[in-house]
């Protein structure tokens, strides 16, 4: 497989405009669980350790820019003169001896164990293509074979005769050729078809009537070969996504109140015993500890969860690392660069961003931390505010291990609370907190005797 692999040349397809998407946006570039449809196909083909060349044109510069990270050379189509003329302008890189898998851009499901069939099938040497059998053929390629079973040619929809149509098993777009027929029959294709194209699927006729072996591999299901033409489909598509996904995690010891009812976007992984309520989405990076459990409504995205954590509903966490047996939530907001030691507990209304919090420490309501580092057995009372920011600069907050800051108290900083320190309560605190004594800072309450009851 590997030597293979070394002569391999994989073309994606992604210039057309996908005018049935009805948008702005080039097709390939909608998302499918978190992802663009092309990065999708991308690291799919990634996996195959091949050249890869991205065909692009209808908003190629939104596409480039898009997906700079990815490994691959960009080949531009400048008219879309189809999927053969698509196929032409890679030629000239394609090495004579390479092996050139082609891939529809629009198709993200498909398989990598799906492509190594065809590649293992046809030998570095065959031509190729993937097909499935589908209820409803309508728009494409129907797949023409002789009486012994052997594949004839493929016909489009368009050009397709009403017995032609009737046949259910079609082109994937999914086809596989070696570059030194490909540049000998490209350059020769006509475009005297319905659609007035250059079909790349033209090709199979040209080797059958060569007497080339055209090889066929049947995907997976339909689902997997599936293209994207317009939004129904890429929501249905979804979908399919989705539960592919869940089904995964369940395998590895997930439960999912309702795996119909949650969002993976990203690369998720678990330890067993892990329960996630209703609306929960799943983004980036994404790690869950054994026994953890996510209520309903929940957002994490590149989120770091030990073990036996509880993240109670309406919770929001970006870019943090939660240790063991902390309680998140509901309505907390735990924002990037931040960290949770152990047995932390953020409560309702709780806004963190950039600190960190060690273990055990309880901030159980209305709170603003920014910018902190706070130690060990810390109680931070309802409504404080670490006042972090002069207009033009951020400041640090520092809260020593097993202080008591009294509620509604604002900590001005650059400011430090000592070891023990308590903080009375309504205190705006502007000099550091002395260690083990309690500071407070606040007006003196006073009745004013001669007041009187505005008339
Ligand atoms: C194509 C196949 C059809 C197959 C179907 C599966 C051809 C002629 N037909 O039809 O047999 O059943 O895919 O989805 O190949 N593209 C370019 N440049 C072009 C035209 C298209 O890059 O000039 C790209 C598109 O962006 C898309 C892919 O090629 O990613 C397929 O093109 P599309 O027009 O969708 O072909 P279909 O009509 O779906
Ligand atoms: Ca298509």
């Amino acid at each position: 497989m590997n030597e293979l692999s070394l002569k391999l040349s994989v073309i994606i397809l992604a210039a057309g405009k996908g005018t049935r998407m009805q948008s702005n946006l080039p097709k390939v570039l909608h998302h499918l669980g978190g992802q663009t449809l092309l990065e999708r196909v991308v690291n799919t083909a990634k996996q195959l350790n091949a050249n890869l060349y991205v065909v692009y044109g209808f908003g190629g510069e939104d596409i480039k820019n898009n997906l700079m990270h990815l490994p691959v050379q960009w080949v531009k189509q400048d008219a879309l003169l189809g999927t053969g003329h698509a196929v032409m302008q890679v030629l000239p890189h394609l090495p004579i001896d390479h092996q050139v898998l082609v891939l529809v851009g629009d198709s993200p499901l498909v398989k990598v164990e799906t492509l190594k069939r065809l590649i293992e099938i046809t030998q570095n040497e065959g031509v190729g293509l993937v097909t499935t059998e589908v209820d409803d053929p309508t728009g494409l390629g129907r797949i023409l074979h002789d009486q012994t079973g052997k594949v004839l040619e493929i016909v489009e929809e368009k050009d397709a005769n009403t017995e032609q149509r009737k046949i259910r098993e079609i082109n994937s777009g999914i086809i596989i050729a070696p570059a030194k027929h490909l540049k000998t029959w490209l350059p020769n294709l006509r475009n005297n078809n319905a659609q007035e194209e250059y079909y790349l699927t033209d090709i199979i006729g040209i080797a059958a009537k060569q007497d080339i072996y055209v090889h066929s591999v049947l995907a997976e299901s339909p689902q997997e070969v599936l293209g994207i033409n317009d939004r129904i489909q890429l929501s249905k598509l979804e979908r399919i996504f989705q539960k592919q996904e869940t089904e995964k995690l369940m395998l590895q010891g997930v439960t999912f109140r309702d795996p119909n009812r949650v969002d993976l976007r990203g690369e998720v992984k678990t330890g067993i015993d892990v329960t996630i309520d209703v609306n929960v989405i799943l983004a980036g990076k994404i790690y869950l500890g054994e026994n953890t459990v996510i209520g309903p409504n929940c957002y994490l995205k590149n989120v770091t969860l030990g073990k036996n954590v509880e993240i109670k509903a309406n919770t929001v966490i970006e870019d943090a690392e939660i240790s063991d047996k902390c309680v998140i939530g509901p309505f907390a907001r735990i924002r990037p660069e931040t960290s949770l030691a152990e047995g932390t507990k953020v409560g309702n209304f709780v806004e963190i961003k950039k600190s960190k919090i060690g273990r055990g420490s309880k901030l159980s309501h209305l709170s603003y931390i920014g910018d902190a580092i706070i130690g060990d057995e810390v109680n931070i009372g309802a409504g404080t505010i670490t006042c972090n920011y002069d207009g033009v600069r951020k400041h640090q907050t520092i809260i020593e291990d097993g202080a008591f800051i009294g509620s509604d108290s604002q900590l001005v900083a650059p400011i430090t609370v000592e070891k023990g320190a308590y903080i009375g309560s309504g205190s705006t605190i502007t000099q550091n907190a002395p260690a083990n004594k309690l500071t407070i800072a606040r007006a003196r309450q006073v009745t004013i005797d001669k007041w009187k009851k505005p008339e």
